[in-house]
């Protein structure tokens, strides 16, 4: 019993200090200057409603402006966070809407629409912690209207 307990607080020790060692690995967390002229509010024609849904579900992840909660400066919850964040910025920035043209700008609110009707967006690993960020099937709805009415008065430029 009382080897057991030894090993066991050695376990703990050893635990922690890897914790504190992981502490020292910090990937960055980044917020790029945002030009107003080119987020995807400026650029395109959209409801409050619209504006909200993607404010409240999507920009943490596809804008350059993240919030980033305390636990996102703790490895290795930060690693995850960080690299969604890089990963779906990537892919989409809302920030930097200015920067597609039409073509893509129209392949991109074909997407949402299919990320969101598909659930796939936000990710569940997001609304997991983010409860208020999931989507009703009104919230889907409102983005579908809107990228197809975005995407007709593109194509009709
Ligand atoms: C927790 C982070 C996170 C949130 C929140 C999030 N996304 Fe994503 N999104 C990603 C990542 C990461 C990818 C990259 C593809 C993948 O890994 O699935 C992605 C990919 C996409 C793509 C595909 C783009 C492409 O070029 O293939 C679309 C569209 C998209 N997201 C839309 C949305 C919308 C709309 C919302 C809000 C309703 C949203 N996402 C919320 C992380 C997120």
């Amino acid at each position: 019993m009382k080897v057991f307990l030894r090993v066991l607080k050695w376990l703990a020790v050893a635990a922690v200090c890897v914790l504190v060692g992981l502490q020292f690995f910090r990937p960055a967390r980044t917020n790029p200057v945002v030009d107003q002229a080119q987020t995807i509010h400026a650029r395109l024609q959209m409801k409050p409603q619209v504006a909200a849904i993607l404010d409240r579900s999507c920009q943490d992840c596809h804008s350059n402006t993240t919030r980033w909660p305390w636990y996102t400066n703790v490895a290795p919850v930060s690693w995850f966070v960080i690299d969604h964040v890089n990963h779906g910025r990537s892919h989409m920035n809302l920030s930097e809407w200015g920067s597609l043209d039409n073509r893509q700008a129209s392949k991109k609110l074909e997407e949402i629409c299919e990320e969101v009707e598909d659930g796939a967006m936000p990710l569940e690993s997001y609304t997991r912690i983010h409860w208020s960020a999931k989507l009703s099937s009104e919230d889907i709805k409102t983005l579908c209207e809107w990228t197809a009415a975005e995407r007709a008065r593109i194509a009709s430029r």
